[in-house]
């Protein structure tokens, strides 16, 4: 067995051949004619040449080779009191069925079809189908509204959507198809068709001539076979949020994403074929894509479908319940996760209640992790806790522990070394190294690894600005950061105006812009200010127009009300205040970083640009009337 240094060292010097080597996980209709090309300066392509259908990778192959009976899914919905074992055989049914329904309704290879649905079997089937036809999917986060789901159709422009009569929350029904129709209301595009569930708790209206009742027209499709593509065509567009209001399409190839999930699925988490395998987020985030549908498929793992919450649905032992019941050997979730329970129970009374015998180890990823959390789930698990560093764009970890190749020492607070593939370092402005320890912009020398971004859709010159213009021959990861003497990696923060609440990527930009939509505000702006549970919380300033004599409390109100309607309940914006100014350079910058070291009570200086110091105690005086800010 090889060590860490020697993998990622062969992985950096001779990416071609460790490559071509992960990619004879994968089955492949023709081999590439390159491991990896540059069809122009700094765009890369993985396995050209190389035809294959992911869905076959996922699915078919593991039924031809005897593992039909093994149960590809464990649907487990505290919400609905639900327990589903599925089968690889039946999940290869169900998709073909599908992938059926999806051709008669005229969708063909390179077709986007958009879904949009809660955490159910059927969503991880209408991926799958998509795959199968080299269709092209792109899923949206149910907590989203509907406004950001019309900016989706709109880039995307898919032929059909799928969606569901509804989602659930612990405290509600979330009724997708009202959504759905406010946001084709709202997109230019339309589509063709949708295709919706109607789950038993809500039965949604229909649009005749438009939509499609999921189980009559899966009740007469004839199935359809895989369509084999190019290891270069797009197997999904994932929306996710950059610096303003217009989300990034990050896009994501066949080829490259199935060799280096199934790759990582032994390297990274050290899982076997045939074990199962938890990642507790939701299919409309990457994690979602990469770890509770493609990476356990591709390698044969059972994966675990969980419509519930960490915390309420009953209680903080909900995540034991379902790892004891279903033997999952390893976990993955958001360091926030772990705070709800933690905050519930706080000396995990509650794990004691199960055998957690067949958990080896728990990932977390999303967000920073702060040691005491890190600490807490080490203590009361006893397992490897690993924190791991991605993002959408990546598709999978650009830093790791990787528990199959060596357990290295876990060190809170740094999401461990670089993954295998991925050059890492920490750059000045100017794009010189800082010294080892100092803190940088943290960028990857390129080519990056296969299974990353190739581009944004249809968007390349967008690409290169918000990627690689920065610093030329890196990925610029937008992160901030530093190395430490044994090459460890310390995440502690974004260089743009995105922050992450529980775990989801919000844009301070995307909500500032439903701010200044509000008649009365003149001027405004959002920062992300530290929360114990959800790690951010953004908090939005705005300034009047000069005249407006309403009660300040009345436009708070309004203004979070409109975030809600526009942006969705995701963005948990629920704290606003009215200021006279805001505080700015003298050029005009708006002072953020400055209002969040306020925000969170931590120290400052005044930077020695701005306008007007005053200002800086005014929005002091106002974040302490809702609760921010030193005591
Ligand atoms: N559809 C519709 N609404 C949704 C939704 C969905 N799929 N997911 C969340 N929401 C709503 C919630 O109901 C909530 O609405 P509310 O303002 O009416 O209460 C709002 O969006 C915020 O949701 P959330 O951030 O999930 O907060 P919460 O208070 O409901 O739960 C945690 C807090 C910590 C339990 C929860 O954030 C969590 O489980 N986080 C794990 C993070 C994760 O999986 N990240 C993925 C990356 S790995
Ligand atoms: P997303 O694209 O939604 O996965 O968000 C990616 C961003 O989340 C990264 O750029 C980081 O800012 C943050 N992030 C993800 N994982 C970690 C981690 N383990 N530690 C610190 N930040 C993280």
């Amino acid at each position: 067995m090889t060590d860490y240094a020697t993998t990622h060292r062969t992985s950096i010097e001779n990416p071609e051949e460790f490559w071509a080597q992960a990619a004879e996980g994968i089955d492949w209709e023709t081999r590439w004619d390159s491991v990896l090309s540059e069809p122009s300066p700094g765009i890369f392509r993985w396995f050209s040449g190389g035809i294959l259908n992911t869905c076959y990778n996922a699915l078919d192959r593991h039924v031809e080779r005897g593992r039909g009976d093994q149960a590809a899914v464990i649907y487990d919905s505290p919400v609905t009191d639900t327990k589903r074992r599925i089968s690889y055989s039946e999940l290869l049914a169900d998709v073909a069925t599908f992938a059926g329904v999806l051709a008669e309704n005229g969708v063909t290879r390179g077709d986007r079809v958009i879904v949009y649905m809660p955490m159910i079997p059927e969503a991880i089937v209408a991926v799958l189908a998509c795959a199968r036809l080299g269709a092209v999917h792109s899923v949206v986060f149910g907590g989203f509204a509907a406004n950001e789901l019309a900016t989706r159709i709109d880039d995307a422009r898919p032929r059909v959507i799928v969606s569901a009569s509804c989602g659930i929350e612990p405290t509600r029904l979330v009724e997708y198809k009202p959504l759905l129709d406010a946001a084709i209301d709202l997109a230019n595009h339309k589509p063709d068709t949708c295709i919706v569930l109607q789950r038993p708790q809500v039965e949604a209206g229909m649009v005749a001539g438009r939509d499609v009742d999921w189980h009559e027209a899966a009740a007469t499709a004839t199935p359809g076979d895989c369509v084999f593509v190019e290891a270069t065509d797009p197997l999904y567009l994932l929306y996710t949020s950059g610096t303003t209001g217009q989300p990034k399409g990050i896009v994501r190839d066949n080829g490259g994403h199935a060799v280096a999930l199934h790759w990582s699925m032994k390297n990274i988490y050290g899982v076997e074929p045939g074990e199962v395998y938890w990642a507790a987020s939701d299919i409309g985030w990457v994690v979602g894509h990469s770890y509770i549908i493609y990476g356990p498929l591709l390698h044969g793992n059972t994966t675990v479908l969980y419509e519930g919450k960490p915390v309420g649905t009953p209680d903080a032992g909900a995540f034991w319940r379902v790892a004891a019941e279903h033997g999952v050997a390893t976990m993955f979730t958001a360091p926030t996760a772990f705070r709800a329970i933690k905050q519930r129970d706080p000396d995990g009374k509650l794990i004691g209640d199960y055998d957690l015998s067949k958990m080896r180890a728990l990932f977390l990823a999303g967000e920073r992790c702060d040691p005491d959390t890190l600490h807490w789930a080490e203590d009361r698990l006893g397992i490897p806790v690993i924190d791991h560093w991605w993002q959408t764009e990546t598709g999978w970890a650009i830093a790791a522990n990787c528990l199959g190749i060596e357990l290295l020492p876990v060190k809170a607070g740094s999401v461990g070394p670089a993954a295998p593939g991925w050059d890492v370092r920490c750059l000045n402005p100017d794009g010189s190294a800082v010294k080892s320890g100092d803190v940088g912009a943290i960028a990857c020398k390129l080519p990056l690894p296969p299974g990353t971004l190739p581009g944004l859709w249809q968007a390349e010159e967008r690409f290169r600005s918000s990627y690689l213009e920065t610093f030329p021959g890196f990925y610029e990861t937008g992160d901030a950061g530093f190395i430490d003497d044994d090459g460890y990696i310390h995440v502690m923060s974004r260089t743009d105006d995105v922050i992450n609440v529980a775990g989801h990527r919000l844009s301070t930009g995307a909500i500032e812009e439903v701010l200044a939509g509000h008649p009365d505000v003149a001027e405004c702006a959002v920062i992300g200010a530290s929360d114990k549970l959800k790690g951010q919380l953004p908090v939005g300033f705005v300034v009047l127009k000069a005249g407006v004599s309403r009660a300040p409390a009345d436009i708070v109100a309004e203004v979070i009300a409109m975030v809600r309607e526009h942006v969705g309940p995701v963005a948990a914006f629920k704290n606003a205040v009215v200021v006279e100014r805001l505080p700015k350079t003298r050029s005009g910058k708006i002072l953020r970083s400055t209002m969040r070291s306020i925000a969170d009570g931590s120290e400052y200086r005044v930077p020695a640009t701005i306008e007007d110091g005053v200002v800086l105690d005014e929005v002091e005086t106002a974040l302490k009337a809702i609760g921010y800010g030193s005591t």
